[in-house]
């Protein structure tokens, strides 16, 4: 879920709706303003569905006043409804909440409040804060949340309006992201950076287990026990160009075309004027003074995981043991010797992986994250910490974010090299510049999806880094264009996958590691024997598959083991186009959130 909230001289409904456009990739189930008027009236107006839903409703009953908060709904606890929508109010209608995260104790709550003559419009966890925080009231607003928030179990971002005082908002937040943007005669808070950029570019973070409250113009910040605490205003130099589309249909496509630029911002601080390697000394030390790493990250970011752990291995020879965070956070691990961990996520948000953080740390374990997002809670929790320089990632499928992800795990693996540093360095450095030929000739891959977007079974196939990369090609087709697409180690294919091929099966093979061509081509030849389709993924000066694929797409030549930046791409792009065929929206796809801070 998105949450924003505003304060200020303008009225604030156009504001709201327009930081929600900025936050719909959070959720996108329902959305719903609530706002104070001069008179201290509260409007409240939500509904189920996309945000033009609630925009229209606004046009048809609009709201006054210059105060109001904002949500965009990723449903966990009750169905997408009107009702479940948030802002949620107490029963009077004075108070209205948002709230982004899951209130754990929701349940004890809601029986003892209805023990106290308090009846529920919703099936939400979130209702139970707005009626707690009017239990608590007595005048005095930033009193009334702190005591709430002290008996609330689980995540939370929250913020708050009441009508009795309409120059002030009141915000809180555990385990949830919350930003508060300081502008000219206006305060405002978001889940997310990108929705302030159009009125500021200076930000405070509120921290776990502080409130805030905010007017037009100050902000003051404590802890639960009521001590005023002071935070630095931050400047943001990423500007709101990045943020927008630019001219491309859809963000994934534009996200897809800067990954050039993204790789090279992302490498470009790890070299000196030399072009040699040049890590932060305490991040070094960490790395090389590993003689095992662990590796964690969920779904987009775990694959980066994986393709990392065969790098690693193959060229360091440090064992590398990977494990999906959601996983992680509940098995029984054990401490090895020397054991350092890095996550990886691209918000640095996500509740799966910071569970695994803290779990790791209370084991002892060093903790360092990889991430996009400068300031996330995976940066401020992790001991430390590297940026990967993608810029603001929109679209819900992650495209630029693995592939600098990758980018930054590679440049590890070079450090860590036993052997063949500068071959590996010279590879890493023709990355950007390769990334750019491959996009040059995606209206290959673009007329390949027209023909083949229809395939109602699509399985891609690879050995060791192409497996990992089939991982990941499965779920970017499955995420965006709703195919039935699956990923299978080449070699269990004959091991039961095979019996589900058929005439009405593409099959995607990717062949980047030279020693298993052969291997690959057999496995080629096993499905178009059973009437499959197949569409090989290789380099340019490659012919082993000439023969036997019924299309080939050939990617710039590269080190083997830094194919995945390449081979992604494609496939990338093949969802993409795939998805543009169907008809479906690329940049939302159903059911799906682009940072899920719940479990
Ligand atoms: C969500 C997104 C995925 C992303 C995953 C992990 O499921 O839809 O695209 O890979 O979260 O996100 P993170 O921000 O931790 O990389």
């Amino acid at each position: 879920c998105g949450i924003v909230g505003y304060i200020g001289n303008e009225v604030s409904s156009p504001i709201l709706l327009d930081a929600l456009r900025r936050l719909e990739y959070r959720g996108y189930d329902s959305a719903g303003i609530a706002v104070i008027s001069k008179e201290k009236n509260l409007q409240v107006r939500k509904i189920k569905g996309r945000l033009s839903n609630l925009e229209l409703l606004v046009e048809q009953n609009p709201v006054e006043g210059s105060c109001g908060i904002g949500h965009t709904r990723w449903a966990t606890h009750g169905e997408p409804s009107d009702l479940n929508s948030h802002p949620h109010t107490d029963v009077s209608q004075s108070i209205a909440v948002v709230h982004n995260g899951i209130i754990e104790n929701h349940g004890q709550l809601r029986t003892w409040l209805e023990k106290h003559q308090v009846s529920f419009a919703s099936q939400t966890d979130s209702e139970v804060i707005a009626h707690l925080i009017d239990f608590h009231y007595n005048g005095d607003l930033l009193l009334a949340v702190r005591e709430s928030v002290a008996r609330l179990e689980g995540s939370y971002a929250i913020a708050v309006v009441c009508k009795d005082q309409p120059d002030i908002l009141v915000v809180a937040r555990k385990d949830s992201p919350l930003v508060i943007g300081r502008a000219e005669g206006a305060t405002l808070i978001a889940s997310d950076v990108p929705p302030l950029l159009s009125h500021t570019r200076e930000v405070q973070y509120l921290n776990d287990l502080e409130v805030a409250v905010l007017s037009k113009d100050s902000v003051h910040i404590y802890n639960l026990e009521g001590e005023e605490l002071s935070r630095p205003c931050e400047t943001i130099d990423w500007d709101m160009e990045a943020a927008e589309k630019c001219g491309y249909e859809h963000f994934m496509l534009k996200e897809i075309c800067e990954q050039p630029k993204a790789l090279g911002d992302t490498l470009r601080p790890k070299l000196d004027k030399q072009g040699k390697l040049v890590f932060p000394p305490d991040i070094e030390s960490l790395i090389k003074g590993a003689s095992h790493l662990l590796i964690t990250g969920c779904g987009t970011a775990y694959h980066a995981a994986m393709v990392a752990s065969y790098v690693i291995e193959q060229v360091a020879s440090i064992p590398v043991e990977v494990v999906i965070a959601s996983e992680l956070r509940y098995k029984h691990h054990i401490r090895k010797e020397g054991e350092v961990c890095i996550l990886i996520s691209q918000s640095g948000e996500t509740a799966d992986t910071i569970a695994a953080l803290r779990m790791l740390k209370n084991l002892g374990i060093p903790t360092f994250a990889i991430t996009n997002v400068v300031g996330c809670t995976l940066s401020r929790e992790a001991d430390k910490v590297m940026y990967t320089n993608a810029g603001p990632e929109i679209a819900v499928a992650s495209t630029k974010a693995f592939t600098t992800q990758l980018l930054s795990l590679f440049a590890l693996a070079t450090l860590l090299a036993k052997a063949e540093q500068l071959v590996l360095l010279e590879a890493l450095q023709q990355l950007p510049s390769q990334a750019q030929r491959l996009l040059d000739r995606q209206e290959d891959i673009q007329r390949f999806a027209a023909n083949q977007f229809n395939k109602t079974k699509v399985f891609f196939m690879g050995r060791l880094v192409d497996y990992a990369i089939s991982l990941e090609s499965a779920l970017k087709l499955k995420e965006i264009s709703y195919t039935h697409s699956e990923a299978f180690a080449a070699g269990e294919l004959k091991h039961g996958p095979i019996a589900l091929v058929d005439t009405s099966t593409l099959v995607v093979a990717l062949c980047t590691q030279p020693s298993l061509f052969a291997k690959m081509d057999s496995n080629i030849k096993e499905v178009k024997a059973r009437g499959a389709t197949a569409l090989v993924i290789t380099f340019e000066q490659v012919h082993t598959f000439d023969e036997t694929a019924d299309m080939i797409f050939r990617i710039p030549q590269t080190h083997p083991l830094f194919s995945p930046i390449l081979t992604v791409m494609v496939s990338q792009l093949y969802a993409y186009y795939c998805s543009v065929q169907k008809g479906n929206d690329p940049d939302k796809p159903r059911n799906l959130a682009k940072s899920v801070t719940v479990e």
